[in-house]
This record gives C-alpha cells, sequence and structure tokens, in this order.
C-alpha cells in the first residue's frame, strides 16, 4: 500500500463540524459493557484509536432509552445516570487525545427477541408486527409506541450533547427500527407511517425533528442508511437514482447533515452505467456531505467472496479509494475491521507504514483492545 494518501489526511469542515482528517471509525457493537454501563475497558479501547489518529469515532450501537430498544446482551445503553456517567468518561479520554466522538443511536425494533436486557418479558416491536415478511410475530407499533421511541431518541441526543459528544450518528440501517419502517417488507401500514416514500420515512424524519429542535441547528446529524438488510442482503430501498431521490429528500428536508452510506464493498457501483458508489450517489442526490464504508483497507479478493468471508481479511491497496476521494464522490471514509486490527490505522497509513498493519481476524472480536 504506497499509494498517495494525502486526501484522507485533509482536514473537513462542514457547517457544524471540523475534523482533522477524514478516517471515520465505524460503528460496531462490541458487548463488552456489562450492564449495560460503558466502563474502562470501554473508555480505553475508543481512547486508543482517536491516539491513533482517527478523525471521528462513531461509538457502537448504544440503546435508546425505550424497553424494546436494546437487542442483545452487554450492549451499553444511553440512558440513566450510570450510563451517561461511562459515556462522559468515554468522551473526555477521546477529547484528551484531540479525536471527535459522536454515539450511535440504536433502536433494533423487531430484532429483539423476549429474554433480553432490560426487560426479558419485552417482546421486539415493529412496524407492522412482522420479523420477516409475512412472519408477524412480535408487537405492532400503536401511535403512542411510535411517539415514545421518537421522544426517546430527542431525549439521548440532548443527552449526548450535555456529556460533551461532537454530534450524534442516528443507526437508520441494516433492518433495524427506522430501516424496519424505510421497507415495504416490513412496514404494511396504511397510516401515515407506511405506504409509498413519504410515509415509510415519516418516522425517521419525525426522530431527526425531534433531535433538531432538542439540539439546535449547529450540532451535527448523522443518519446511517443502507439498501440491505440483515433479514434479506438482496433488498434495495431505491432501485433507480429517482427512487433514491424521493427516498433521500425527505430526511435531507428534516436536517441531516451528513448521509453514512453502508455497504459491505465501497468499490461497487450502486447503479448500471455509473462507477458512483452508494455514498457517491446520495452526495450527488443531496448535496450533502456523505461518509463511504466497506472493506476499506481489507484484501479485496477476501471481501469479494461476500457474507461467508466477511468476517476475516487481509489488508490491501487504497488505490481504488483514493482515486474516488480525488474526484469527490464522497467526503468521509469508515474503517471498522482494520481499525480492530489496527488501533492506530490512520496513522500507519499516514506513515506509508504498511508492513507494521495487521490482518483482521474474527478472534479479534473474542476481547477488546
Ligand atoms: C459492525 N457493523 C455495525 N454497523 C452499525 O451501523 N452499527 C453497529 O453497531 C455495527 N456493529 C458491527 C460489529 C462488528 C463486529 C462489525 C465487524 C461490524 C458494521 C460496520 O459499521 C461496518 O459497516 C462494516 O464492518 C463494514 O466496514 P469494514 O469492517 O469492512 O471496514
Amino acid at each position: 500500500m504506497s499509494e498517495n494518501t494525502t486526501a484522507l489526511f485533509e482536514p473537513f469542515k462542514s457547517k457544524n463540524l471540523s475534523l482533522d482528517n477524514r478516517v471515520v471509525m465505524a460503528p460496531m457493537t462490541r458487548t463488552f459493557s456489562p450492564e449495560n454501563v460503558p466502563n474502562d475497558l470501554n473508555v480505553e479501547y475508543y481512547r486508543r484509536r482517536a491516539a491513533g489518529g482517527v478523525g471521528l469515532i462513531i461509538t457502537e450501537g448504544t440503546c435508546v432509552g425505550h424497553k424494546a430498544a436494546n437487542g442483545y446482551p452487554n450492549v451499553p445503553f444511553i440512558y440513566g445516570d450510570e450510563a451517561l456517567a461511562g459515556w462522559k468518561k468515554v468522551v473526555d479520554a477521546v477529547h484528551k487525545e484531540g479525536g471527535k466522538i459522536m454515539p450511535q443511536l440504536w433502536h433494533v425494533g423487531s430484532v429483539r427477541r423476549p429474554g433480553i436486557e432490560p426487560d426479558p418479558e419485552v417482546p421486539g416491536y415493529g412496524p407492522s408486527g412482522l420479523v420477516m415478511p409475512g412472519k408477524k410475530r412480535c408487537h405492532e407499533m400503536t401511535e403512542s409506541d411510535i411517539a415514545d421511541v421518537i421522544a426517546a431518541f430527542a431525549k439521548a441526543a440532548a443527552d449526548s450533547k450535555a456529556i460533551g459528544f461532537d454530534g450524534v450518528e442516528i443507526h437508520g440501517a441494516h433492518g433495524y427500527l427506522l430501516d424496519q419502517f424505510f421497507w415495504g417488507g416490513l412496514n404494511e401500514r396504511t397510516d401515515k407511517w407506511g405506504g409509498d416514500h413519504v410515509g415509510r420515512t415519516r418516522f425517521a424524519a419525525e426522530i431527526v425533528k425531534a433531535i433538531r429542535a432538542e439540539v439546535g441547528a449547529d450540532f451535527p446529524v448523522i443518519l446511517r442508511w443502507s439498501q440491505w438488510k440483515q433479514q434479506d442482503y438482496s433488498v434495495k430501498l431505491a432501485t433507480s437514482p429517482l427512487e433514491m431521490e424521493q427516498f433521500l429528500e425527505p430526511l435531507t428536508d428534516a436536517g441531516v447533515d451528513i448521509f453514512h452510506c453502508s455497504t459491505r464493498r465501497f468499490w461497487e457501483p450502486e447503479f448500471e452505467g455509473s462507477n458512483l458508489n452508494l455514498a457517491g450517489w446520495t452526495k450527488k442526490l443531496t448535496g450533502k456531505p456523505t461518509i463511504t464504508v466497506g472493506s476499506v483497507g481489507l484484501d479485496t479478493a477476501f471481501a469479494e467472496e461476500g457474507q461467508k468471508d466477511f468476517m476475516d481479511a487481509k489488508p490491501a491497496s487504497l488505490s481504488n479509494l483514493m482515486d474516488r476521494m480525488e474526484h469527490g464522490e464522497f467526503d468521509l471514509v469508515a474503517v471498522g475491521r482494520a481499525l480492530i486490527a489496527n488501533p492506530d490505522w490512520a496513522n500507519k497509513v499516514k506513515a506509508a507504514d504498511d508492513a507494521s498493519l495487521a490482518p483482521y481476524s474474527k478472534e479479534m472480536l473474542k476481547e477488546l483492545a
């Protein structure tokens, strides 16, 4: 990896956010927070990535204050005095290293199964009670459930701002709650929260507006979205630029500052006839800055084999990424697994110290280092 990576290390400024460079740590659930409270191990994990030169850290998904928000054991929450005090230690440690950090605000929706903390009795919640298309196995959200969840996101954002986070990312991707509203396969509602793209984006748009009302115009709000769903990797929310524009417009109007466009392989063109990837199209259609992601710094041969090998990969060339950046296709680059393997990935890449980059292995997920 000896290409010129200068563009990755240029500062970024957008209205309300200034970053030293374009490297973003992708949100990654690690389940190392017993009692749902960020602890000293979590503090050190994020501090090391800030010290390692990451421009912006997006934390692992952290659950907003709603009884059905969580889907997994040992995930940190972002409500309650203890969890917020834990997050404040993380924020302070990252800032001390000169880094920036935003929490990823999360509600898993119908992915939740009974038996999970904080209340094992609580089932999954979804727009139409569906866990998969045609499989009605969880709670169908009422108007008051919808209002409660919107309020929970707004409160989480207000608390995030109060404890010093540099913005928030809303998790609207991967088949979790916001994405369950976006996707017709799980959203069969015929009221104002379903139907056409305006109806299906309304829930997320109302969350963005409620957050804005709490945090003001200047606090950065990122929305992460994906075409693929964990329930079905082949799903596409938008099959043409026109559909994508219709999908994104209400979200842009609601006040999203930056779109984080989640793909597994950043080099894949989104639509036939153009080389632009998902972040490229999103930027072109919204005029907003975008973050790309997906196998950055990982061996393409491994990554191209798809889901089966998603979890193990070797470092590889960044030339395709740098070409795209230099053409302004996207503004920021999120790095996930390469940053688990190398907390100082950004500093190593900046120094062109290729030889010292460790390959990623899923074994690394067994500890938080
Ligand atoms: C993830 N990913 C993820 N995405 C997200 O939006 N919220 C999350 O909490 C998680 N959790 C998570 C855990 C682990 C262990 C992995 C490997 C991934 C997806 C992640 O943010 C990123 O989009 C992918 O990992 C692709 O980027 P890389 O790893 O190819 O750079």
